[in-house]
């Protein structure tokens, strides 16, 4: 196990990881749905609302300025940390969802037409899924879906009859939200170029566990959630490569994205500020800049580590419940376990949890086409944070043992 006072120093800037439920410490395994904040986020936050708030873009006045400095010093912040060449290409958004809501609207307005394809794989969530149907449908283009193995492996075997000359767009998650599957993204990356199609990466779960080098990887756009990430909700990135972006059409039209509006035309803004109509979550993109800040004094090296090792610890103990079935068992997953028991159902479980201060989340998890996959209608998941330690898992398990000689 990792230096746990180290561990035990990282857990101390999350004040409610101190707070008691049902008479019980809470032990959070819900990290996958959303991150706690660090200290550190809190308090810009709080200091910026308190002092410094102020639209930005707009003002002449002081405060307009700094906070405009700000939100823009945030952007660079992400930008370094996720490794784009520029800060136009890191556009803010609402959070992931918009992002790939985003890409599909523009992007597939222009470069999709009738007869295409758009090749999503099937252990998508929802949000990197119903956007390329709505896409799909209104271009009159063929979603088509990369199957996935019994271990929750990407079947990658089938690109070459999948991705053809007709595709344009191939969406993949870089981790999932249930299975917690890395799949190959160079492998997909590689062949989808090799027929002039753009990648976007969902990178909500993946960009939390191990970071990502856009630049390095060659995906066309990257999308991720700043909550998940320890940072506030109600913001998010989308990274799209520069060339790619400036050929897209605006998603949204309002104030901030345009360059000169008359009733006769209007000409839009440059980047990134083409694709950010509106008052932007400024407090929320500073909040994410300090979560990013809080992540970079860490070692990434240790905190995977630390990671990994209590998820084999949990997949190890589980495993030895009777009737348990983990969903999703390749080498490398990411610190995520699904799971049900025989003759249990996972509301139940996690019900049962609950009262014992265990905090999980149940259900299709957004990836439905999952839960058809393996049979299921929903799965416990139990999902790890830098901040999760030992003794969460030791009372996780004890409590998956008394749930499961209460309902059986
Ligand atoms: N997408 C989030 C999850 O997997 C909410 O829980």
């Amino acid at each position: 196990m990792s230096n746990m006072f180290e561990i035990e120093k990282i857990r101390a800037q999350f004040p409610i990881l101190e707070r008691e439920v049902y008479g019980k410490r809470l032990i959070y395994l819900d990290s996958a749905a959303t991150a706690q904040k660090p200290l550190c986020v809190v308090k810009k936050m709080e200091e910026l609302l308190l002092n410094d708030n102020a639209n930005i873009h707009r003002g002449v006045h002081l405060l307009s300025e700094e906070m405009t400095a700000k939100y823009e010093e945030a952007r660079e912040v992400v930008r370094s940390f996720i490794g784009a060449e520029s800060r136009e290409e890191v556009v803010f958004t609402s959070g992931a969802t918009m992002s790939l809501n985003l890409v599909a609207s523009s992007y597939c307005e222009k470069f999709l037409h009738e007869g295409d394809n758009v090749v999503v794989s099937h252990i998508e969530h929802h949000s990197n899924i119903v956007p390329w149907q709505l896409a799909t449908e209104r271009k009159g283009a063929e979603l088509r879906v990369i199957p996935v193995a019994d271990n929750g492996e990407l079947e990658l075997g089938t690109l070459d009859a999948l991705i053809n000359e007709r595709t344009k767009v191939v969406a993949v998650t870089q981790a999932s939200n249930t299975l917690g599957t890395r799949p190959d993204l160079a492998k997909i990356i590689a062949k989808a170029h090799s027929v002039g199609a753009v990648v976007v990466v969902d990178g909500c779960q993946g960009v939390v566990h191990g970071g990502v080098d856009v630049k390095a990887l060659d995906c066309d756009f990257y999308a991720f959630s700043g909550h998940k990430l320890y940072g506030p909700t109600g913001i998010g990135v989308l990274y799209g490569k520069r060339e790619l972006l400036d050929k897209m059409p605006p998603y949204m039209g309002g104030g901030d994205m345009v360059d000169k509006v008359t009733f006769a035309k209007t000409t839009y803004a440059s980047l990134p500020l083409k694709f950010e109509a509106g008052t932007s979550n400024f407090i929320g993109a500073v909040g994410l800049a300090e979560a990013i800040k809080f992540l970079q004094q860490l070692s990434a090296e240790e905190v995977e580590k630390h990671e990994k090792e209590l998820l084999d610890y949990a997949t190890a103990e589980l495993q030895k419940i009777e009737g348990v079935r983990i969903y999703g068992t390749t080498a490398d997953k990411s610190p995520i376990i699904s799971f049900n028991v025989e003759g249990c159902d996972h509301y139940d479980i996690g019900m049962i949890l609950d009262k014992q201060g265990v905090a999980v989340r149940t259900g299709h998890h957004c990836a439905e086409p999952v839960m058809a996959r393996y049979g299921t209608n929903g799965v416990v998941r139990a999902s790890i944070a830098l901040y999760t330690n030992k003794e969460d898992i030791e009372m996780f398990i004890k409590a998956v043992k008394r749930a499961v000689s209460m309902l059986k």
